[in-house]
């Protein structure tokens, strides 16, 4: 996984621009083949060709492009066609364009020309699998029940067995949003940019189980969860919990640090070894802080591997929630 991650990085750089080339390399293709008078199997051709030369090729270039594996497209594709109409255009192209809408920020024009559909229809199979995706928010998205396991992580060798019974960590995370003028005020958050707050909680194997979204920059992050916990359908199991940071109130579900000790690991490595820990409040909170990270990598991933959530297009709210 970090492997992964680090190779992801390193080639951030020049991906979109492997995509670039590629379109172009089979739209020259396309202007070959229109001189034989196709234009109809010429259109379905081009994102066909595309779809089946990536998902048969190299798999670090399908995973750069369409940011998961061939073998996962594939059975994303057997999950979400029954919802979608592909009379005229495949569940494999559909899904492409939307992972290139999601995965690399192409705007629907972009995608359009590329492709060869008109914007609308490429918007409309934008809001066809998105729709289709969120109907599986069920199956995957879920707080595990009160019988699961104890994590690796928190388990009797690990050194952090103080936190045995906790699921994961939560956190809010801003995302660009784009909204109307007279909206602007609420989504103002306090660093300074038009966002939408999302509060999520994840296993400590970088795993979504609970995401309230929609709520505007302004609010803060207890009020969300407040409202996750009596309307949002968020449960978390008896004797269960997550760690949370300062922002949330300490409770038996939700665990944050000590409040007037250090509790950022770089506080703490600032620190001699030999007095790292001066107080048993002190060790707790350093437990507590690397644990908690988890969330804060999984968000960075998804960050890292979904461009949309940098570089919000002009969406309805809703789509963009
Ligand atoms: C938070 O609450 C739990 C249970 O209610 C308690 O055991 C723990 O000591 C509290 N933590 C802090 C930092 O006050």
């Amino acid at each position: 996984m970090e492997d992964l991650f680090l190779w992801m990085m390193e080639d951030e750089m020049w991906f979109s621009d492997a995509v670039d080339m590629l379109l172009v390399a089979m739209l020259k293709d396309e202007s070959t083949s229109l001189h034989f008078k196709q234009p109809q199997n010429a259109r379905s051709l081009v994102g066909f060709q595309f779809v089946n030369d990536i998902l048969t090729g190299h798999p670090m270039r399908c995973y750069n492009i369409f940011r998961m594996t061939s073998t996962n497209f594939r059975i994303l594709c057997q999950k979400i066609s029954s919802s979608l109409n592909t009379k005229k255009t495949s569940t494999e192209e559909q899904l492409a364009i939307f992972l290139l809408c999601v995965g690399h920020g192409c705007s629907i024009q972009k995608l359009a020309g590329d492709f060869q559909h008109s914007a609308e229809s490429i918007y409309g199979f934008f809001k066809d699998v998105l729709k289709a995706i969120l109907s599986l928010h069920d199956e995957y998205i879920k707080v595990p029940d009160s019988s699961a396991g104890v994590h690796p992580l928190v388990g009797p060798n690990s050194g952090n067995y103080l936190f045995k019974d906790a699921l994961g960590a939560i956190d809010g995370i801003h995302i660009q949003a784009v909204v109307k003028e007279d909206n602007m005020e609420r989504f103002h958050n306090r660093k300074g940019f038009l966002s939408q707050n999302v509060l999520a909680a994840c296993s400590f194997d970088m795993l979504f189980q609970y995401v309230a979204v929609g709520w505007e920059g302004s609010a803060s992050d207890m009020r969300i969860l407040r409202w996750a916990l009596e309307e949002g359908g968020f449960d978390v199991p008896t004797g269960r919990y997550y760690l949370a940071d300062f922002g949330y109130t300490n409770t038996s579900k939700f665990l944050s640090p000590y409040k007037n000790h250090p509790y950022h690991l770089a506080q703490f490595n600032r620190r001699p070894r030999s007095s790292r820990f001066v107080a048993s409040e002190d060790l707790y909170n350093h437990r507590h802080a690397q644990l908690r990270n988890v969330i804060e990598r999984t968000f960075g991933v998804l960050k890292m591997r979904f461009k949309v959530l940098d570089r919000m297009p002009k969406f309805q709210y809703r789509i963009q929630t």
